[in-house]
């Protein structure tokens, strides 16, 4: 088998599970206990409160502990717009056409009650024009939630410039960084933002624990009300095991950014150049530089994606077309459509994505399958005669 699915999950790494394994049975106490069981388990998450924290250049108390990414991106989509009372004449966000539908979603329930949300196009590379959220901003602004790396394509957005915009007109900034923590350095100081999420189970930790940065002085209301955990920001005891353990996959993350992006970059670039001298009527999408190169998403001109998808798993390799949540709804990526691609060039769409266990092997032998499949499919095209496959 060969996965090329990072972007959807990662195996969780070897050390992490060992990290984790002690708080299922040993070290089982509730954080919240005063005994010897309780403080163990304290300390195990304030240790990972900091290995978190540590990735992206945080306070250790600028991180709150979440179930993933959609949680975080909902926490702070309505944490800030509860504070105006959910009041639609006092709440406008900006936000793009491309964002994950764990921030397209909860917008989209705004706007049914009348809060005005703009969502900015992106060009043919799938990036904001920083210059549209200057001329969005009106006084009812609250927020501006700007993905850093897109899920589909892999495009990394202009965050500092964002940020500094942000700035300037005192409106908080929130990014989606799901997927470009551990794939970029990131260091939330430097770049200026208010808020950030990350999810565990895209970095080689447990799935169903993530992270929201708030900078200090940004006030959200909490959602989840009960017995103040989390500084009183979300209630319920808490997820030791797999706090633990995504504070480890922090940590890895961490120590091997520089390898991790390098490996992922050979790969990167040794899979597109064999696919455009092997492969005709290819083309890579997102932009050629400004992304994560754990991400190569193409298009294949005459085949469908899905089809693709079916014929790689028969060889044993894992692809995908892009976001999850479109082979769910069968909706025609968003994505896609706002960067100006039409029909054909949606549905013959692939995305593969490298995790750090990838090998150059794996790439050739990929290369090799796709060659053989996709000619299987152009051969029963119906365009093929359009292409002269
Ligand atoms: C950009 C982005 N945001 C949010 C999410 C949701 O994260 P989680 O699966 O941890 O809820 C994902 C997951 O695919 C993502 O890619």
């Amino acid at each position: 088998m060969i996965y090329l699915d990072n972007a959807a999950s990662t195996a969780v790494h070897p050390e992490v599970v060992k990290e984790m394994l002690p708080y299922f049975d040993v070290q089982y106490g509730n954080p919240s206990s005063i005994h010897q069981f309780g403080r163990k388990a304290k300390n195990a998450i304030q240790k990972a409160r900091k290995q978190v924290a540590a990735l992206i250049d945080a306070e250790p108390d600028e991180i709150l502990f979440t179930s993933g990414g959609t949680e975080s991106n909902n926490t702070i989509l309505y944490g800030i717009t509860k504070l105006q009372g959910l009041h639609p004449d006092q709440n406008h966000i900006i936000t793009s056409s491309i964002e994950h539908e764990a921030i397209l979603q909860p917008c989209k329930k705004f706007e049914n009650i009348g809060i005005k949300i703009t969502y900015l196009p992106v060009d043919e590379h799938g990036i904001v024009n920083p210059d549209d959220i200057t001329n969005s901003i009106n006084p009812h602004t609250v927020l501006v939630s700007i993905m850093f790396a897109n899920n589909e394509v892999g495009t990394i957005q202009p965050i500092k410039e964002i940020s500094e915009i942000c700035k300037k007109y005192q409106i908080p900034f929130h990014t989606d960084a799901v997927q470009a923590v551990g794939k970029v350095p990131i260091n939330v100081k430097e770049l200026g933002v208010d808020a950030l999420s990350i999810s565990s189970h895209k970095i080689n930790g447990p799935k169903g624990i993530g992270a929201l940065f708030i900078k200090k002085g940004v006030i959200i209301t909490p959602q989840i009300l009960g017995g103040g955990q989390e500084n009183g920001m979300r209630s319920g005891t808490e997820n030791v095991a797999s706090i633990v353990g995504f504070g480890k996959a922090c940590e890895i993350a961490k120590e091997r950014l520089n390898e991790n992006i390098s490996h992922f970059q050979t790969l990167h670039s040794s899979m597109l150049s064999k696919i455009v001298k092997e492969i005709s009527h290819v083309k890579l999408n997102g932009h050629p530089g400004k992304r994560i190169f754990n991400n190569i998403h193409l298009t294949f001109l005459g085949v469908q994606g899905e089809d693709l998808i079916i014929k790689l798993d028969e060889h044993g390799i894992a692809a995908s077309t892009g976001s999850a949540c479109s082979v769910h709804t069968q909706k025609a990526s968003h994505v896609l459509k706002a960067m100006g691609f039409n029909h054909e060039q949606i549905t013959g769409s692939l995305r593969m994505s490298f995790g750090y266990m990838n090998t150059l092997n794996e790439v050739e032998q990929t290369v090799e399958v796709l060659k053989k499949v996709v000619s299987e499919l152009r051969n029963i095209s119906p365009y093929k005669t359009k292409y002269n496959f």
